[in-house]
């Protein structure tokens, strides 16, 4: 047999293959034709933020299960601690451990020292927060009498340079964390550490009449008492 000749039934198969392999770019002009290995383009929509598990429109708690595996932005686990890529700024990642108690705020009080050393920039940074976020209350120059309280019926906060004159620095950050009494609010989620602290810088600012440094009394040696007059 010649191979010159063609056996007729190669020729019309080949040819219904070209048909067939044309036809799949008719039809439905959406549709993508045949695809291979779908599920790499056509990855489920998981919605951020949806608890799978906790569906409102709970279907079947054999469907919840498998949706309690479902991958979504998700609460990090208790103890996370956030990463810190410059190493300086670790620290204001790490938990606060004086709990809200009379005894966590005298604690606070005596052991807690401020991080962010006191110069000209951070005092100015501090600055900034106290005008966004304590002014109102507590007053240009922290003497109690900012325009939320002239203005209404708010309870006037005490003086940063009266009262609160002497209030360490670990119990203005640890109020600022919980809140004080019910007037004052937490302020730790409007604030991180680092700004509670920058903050903190500022009120001392204010405590020391809005200077640097306190200036300290001239220490006048007490005069002795009389000496008792003996016999
Ligand atoms: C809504 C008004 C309000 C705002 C805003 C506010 N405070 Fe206060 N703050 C008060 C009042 C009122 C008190 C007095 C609370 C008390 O002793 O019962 C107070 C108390 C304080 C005290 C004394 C806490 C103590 O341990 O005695 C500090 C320090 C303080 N505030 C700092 C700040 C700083 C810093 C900000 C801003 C980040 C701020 N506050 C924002 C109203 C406010």
């Amino acid at each position: 047999m010649s191979t010159s000749k063609r056996n007729p039934a190669i020729t019309i198969s080949a040819l219904a293959l070209v048909v067939l392999s044309m036809a799949s770019c008719g039809g439905d002009p959406n549709s993508p034709g045949v695809e291979y290995m779908p599920d790499m383009y056509r990855s489920p929509a998981v919605e951020a933020y949806v608890d799978y598990g906790q569906d409102p429109y709970h279907f079947s708690e054999e469907l919840a299960q498998g949706q309690r595996n479902t991958q979504s932005a998700k609460l990090p686990p208790v103890g996370t601690i956030a990463f810190a890529a410059d190493a300086s700024k670790a620290q204001f990642n790490m938990p606060y451990t004086y709990p809200n108690t009379v005894e966590g705020y005298e604690a606070a009080g005596l052991e807690l020292k401020n991080p962010i050393a006191m110069t000209e920039a951070t005092v100015e940074q501090g600055k900034v927060i106290y005008a966004k976020f304590c002014q109102h209350c507590h007053g240009e120059k922290g003497e109690g009498d900012g325009a939320v309280v002239t203005n209404g019926n708010y309870p006037q906060p005490p003086s940063y340079t009266a009262a609160l004159k002497d209030l360490p620095e670990g119990k203005i950050f640890h109020s600022l964390v919980y809140g004080k009494n019910l007037a004052m609010g937490s302020h730790a989620s409007q604030l991180n550490k680092e700004e509670r602290w920058l903050v903190t810088r500022y009120v001392q600012y204010l405590q020391n009449g809005g200077k640097m440094q306190r200036e300290m009394a001239a220490v006048v040696p007490a005069t002795p008492a009389a000496a008792p007059a003996t016999n």
